[in-house]
């Protein structure tokens, strides 16, 4: 097969959660570019409805299915959704997540449900969404389960845990599953983005001229490598975690005391 050619995904099926914004729809956009069909996921109906639209203008079908993946229940019916009404769920991305709980507070201030809401939300939910689904990519002896840490999955902060513990774990969940599906035909994989602003403007240029590439990452910059990991010109690659952050951990740089935004 042609080089290039094994970048298509005509005829696949994703399910991106978190794909109403940012990161999320930059990769369900690449992916429909590369002709899968979509399964759009979140809390809310809007933002997957906006993604729904870009994703048709190319040509593929969305389904959008509101799930809070934290919720194993809700997750499952969701998961029998897609494959009820697609047949075949070739991709899995967990993207969704976010750094919010516990923001700013020191170890004593955190409370349980902190603790509970910052693993929930960026670790339970990527093994939710892969237990419920691995038995349908089983049977197809086929599948690409990718995950989104972060460049926090590979260091700490101060009074930074649970997001950085989260996205560390995600590491480890995807070398687990890769090991565990391996002679199934299921590669696994995982994307650790640098910072991706969810808004450019002087002062976020200002802050990037720090990053090791003089500039944070471009939001469109995430879908080429997604369409890697998801297609057959990553067949031989699993249980691993690819950084895209021009650089910024190889610089070894620790923005100590920087608690995650998003
Ligand atoms: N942007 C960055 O600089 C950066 C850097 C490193 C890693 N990441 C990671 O990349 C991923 C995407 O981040 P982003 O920057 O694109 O942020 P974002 O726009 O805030 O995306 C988070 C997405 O996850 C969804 N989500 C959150 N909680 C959910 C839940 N309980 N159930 C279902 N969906 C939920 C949100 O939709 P709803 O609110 O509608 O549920 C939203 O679409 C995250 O895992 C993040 O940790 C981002």
């Amino acid at each position: 097969m042609a080089v290039l050619d094994q970048f298509q995904l005509e005829g696949k099926v994703a399910i991106v959660t978190g794909a109403g914004s940012n990161l999320g729809r930059e990769m369900a956009l690449a992916l429909a570019d590369a002709g899968a069909n979509l399964v759009g996921v979140g809390r809310r109906p809007e933002p997957l409805e906006e993604t729904a639209k870009m994703v048709r203008k190319k040509g593929q079908e969305f389904l959008t299915l509101p799930t809070d993946v934290t919720d194993s229940n809700a997750v499952d019916v969701m998961i029998q959704s897609a494959i009820s009404h697609f047949g075949q769920i070739d991709i899995l991305i967990n993207n969704a997540g976010g750094g919010g709980a516990g923001r700013g507070k020191t170890l004593p201030e955190l409370t349980d449900e902190d603790w509970n809401d910052g693993i929930n939300v960026n670790l339970s939910s990527a093994f939710f969404c892969s237990r419920s689904i691995i038995e349908h990519m089983v049977d197809h002896r086929s599948g690409r389960i990718i995950n989104v840490a972060s460049g926090w999955g590979y260091r700490g902060g101060r009074n930074q845990f649970m997001y950085p513990i989260a996205k560390a774990g995600i590491i480890s969940l995807t070398k687990c599953l890769a090991m565990t599906y391996a002679r199934d035909g299921i590669r696994v994989s995982c994307i650790a983005p640098g910072a991706f602003p969810h808004e450019l403007g002087p002062e976020t240029e200002a802050r990037g001229q720090m990053q090791a590439a003089g500039r944070f990452g471009f939001m469109n910059e995430m879908g080429p490598l997604a369409v890697f990991l998801a297609s057959e010109a990553s067949e031989y690659l699993s249980g691993e975690t690819v950084l895209i952050d021009g650089g910024a951990i190889a610089a070894g740089v620790t923005p100590a005391g920087i608690t995650p935004s998003s």
